[in-house]
């Protein structure tokens, strides 16, 4: 069967969080310059688009983890699979996540980064995603908040497919 792609967030939705959010973010961050770590893969439009909207001066770097678990859920185990190649020690830093979901990927990044020696540590998700968490991770900055389903697009994927719609969908096997 098809899967079923209902909207969820549209562009213009999009566009207007990112920029309530970058405005946020620019207004906290005055006289300073953090680095934005962003976690690959789902992370990069959002995190491209955020940039774009910030005020402040900033660096960016990107982390990659990997979890095995089957398409839609997390296992658990979470490993680096590409770590920083910027210095954060002393740094404030703003981690940029596609979507907090169980909570265990951000704990376990969290718990990396801190390990680095930052000044700060704050983070920033797409999509603070409610019903599964397991782990109680504080989001600083959250664009949406939503309970439950599988969302793809604007970088989310399911098995490396829909990261490319400019739009968020509920995808309903
Ligand atoms: P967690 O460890 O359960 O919080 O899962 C975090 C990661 O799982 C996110 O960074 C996403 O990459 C992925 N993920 C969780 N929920 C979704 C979803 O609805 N769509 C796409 N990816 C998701
Ligand atoms: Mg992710």
């Amino acid at each position: 069967m098809m899967p079923e792609l209902i909207p969820v967030l549209s562009k213009e939705d999009l566009e207007k969080s990112v920029a309530g959010i970058a405005k946020r973010i620019s207004a906290d961050y005055r006289h300073r310059k953090p680095i934005l770590v962003g976690v690959l893969k789902g992370a990069f439009v959002f995190l491209s688009d955020l940039i774009r909207q910030l005020t402040i001066p900033v660096k960016i770097d990107f982390i990659r983890t990997a979890s095995y678990g089957d398409e839609t859920s997390s296992s658990g185990t979470v490993c680096l699979t590409k770590g920083l190649e910027i210095d954060i020690n002393g740094e404030d830093v703003l981690v940029v996540e596609d979507i907090v979901d169980s909570g265990v990927t951000l704990r376990w990044i969290l718990d990396y980064l801190n390990g680095l020696g930052p000044a700060s540590v704050r983070i920033c998700a797409l999509v603070d995603k409610r019903e599964r968490r397991q782990i109680d991770v504080h989001v600083d900055y959250a664009c949406h908040v939503v309970q439950e389903g599988f969302l793809v697009g604007y970088g989310l994927d399911c098995a490396e497919d829909f990261r490319h719609l400019p739009a968020v969908y509920h995808l309903k096997k």
